[in-house]
């Protein structure tokens, strides 16, 4: 077994606490380095009294930003600013971006074959920016940066599980596209077990797959969006991550990646983890007749939202 350390960027927020908490649970970490600007002494200091393998520190500030990744084999990215009720992802474009960006040219410095699996919103955005941040410094391997879309998947087979009184945990539906709104591809055709719903039936659900952010954002009611189940599916897609690299077989999870199975430059598709980060993309496969409209309406505003994304990062 490997020697992992792990750090998280953002480790004192909503989804950063818990995040790290699930993480200091994991016997795959070895070090578990949380940075933040505020707070990170106070959740380390806790964290630490935990009575598994992996060593805490605490890091503050930007001064202390590149001790908290050097060395890391996987970085995770919580750090940015929440939603508030009425806003959507792309709302928090303008503070996320350049916090992203900044957290990514740290990394690219003395952690480049770092994995970075990135949560800040918005993600269609934001994993094009670190993408461009991780280009300009000479070092980007696109099979190393992942948009985390966990919680769609997650979100699926709560609720498809819900509607048949299946068992969630052997549920299992892929979740293509984007990571907001209409992006959100929920592939129910494809459900594990399969599955068949009315068509009105279908469209509600899939439309609350959509919006399961907002149900959070809306329920609290301005203190902020997703950040326990948020952290629990970014806990399972960095455990996943770890768990490929130390040679497990047949790790997949849907994530949103650099990538060529549709006309947009990144897309969240079923992949294969292995060694490298990314092993194999498993692609779209087939859609049904509902399924490929809502891949048509979810084109445009994932172009969109990828181009925002890289004019930000590419300007001066
Ligand atoms: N570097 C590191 N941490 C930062 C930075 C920065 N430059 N800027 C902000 N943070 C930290 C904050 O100090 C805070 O501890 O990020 C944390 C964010 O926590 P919350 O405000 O509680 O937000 P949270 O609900 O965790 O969501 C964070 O994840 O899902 C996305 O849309 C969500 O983009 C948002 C992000």
């Amino acid at each position: 077994r490997c020697n992992h350390k792990v750090a998280v960027l953002g480790a004192s927020g909503g989804i950063g606490q818990p995040l790290s908490l699930l993480l200091k649970d994991s016997p795959l970490i070895t070090e578990l380095s949380l940075y933040d600007i505020v707070n990170t002494p106070g959740v380390a200091a806790d964290i630490s009294h935990i009575n598994t393998a992996a060593k805490v520190k605490g890091y503050t500030g930007p001064d202390e930003l590149k001790d908290s990744v050097k060395g890391a084999q996987l970085v995770i990215i919580p750090a940015g600013v929440p939603r508030k009720p009425g806003m959507t992802r792309d709302d928090l474009f303008d503070t996320n971006a350049s916090i992203v960006r900044d957290l990514t040219k740290a990394i690219a410095e003395v952690a480049p074959k770092a994995i970075i699996a990135i949560i800040s919103n918005p993600v269609n955005s934001t994993v094009p920016i670190a993408s461009e941040v991780l280009k300009k410094a000479g070092v980007y391997d696109p099979k190393r940066v992942f948009g985390v879309t966990t919680l769609d998947v997650v979100r699926a087979n709560t609720f498809i599980a819900e509607a048949k009184g299946l068992d969630p945990q052997k549920v299992n539906v892929p979740v293509i596209g984007g990571h907001s709104g209409v992006t959100i591809i929920p592939l129910i055709s494809q459900s594990k077990p399969a599955v068949s719903f009315p068509e009105d039936k279908l469209k509600a659900l899939t439309t609350r797959i959509q919006e399961a952010g907002t149900e959070v954002v809306k329920a609290k009611a301005g203190t902020g969006s997703a950040t326990l189940s948020m952290a629990y599916a970014g806990a399972r897609f960095g455990i996943s991550v770890l768990r490929a690299l130390n040679g497990e077989q047949g790790i997949i999870e849907c994530t949103f990646v650099k990538s060529d199975v549709c006309e947009t430059k990144y897309f969240a598709t079923p992949c294969v983890l292995g060694k490298n980060g990314l092993e194999k993309n498993l692609g779209i496969s087939k859609l049904s007749e509902y399924e490929k409209k809502l891949l048509d309406a979810a084109i445009p505003e994932l172009k969109k939202n990828i181009q925002k994304g890289e004019d930000f990062a590419n300007r001066k």
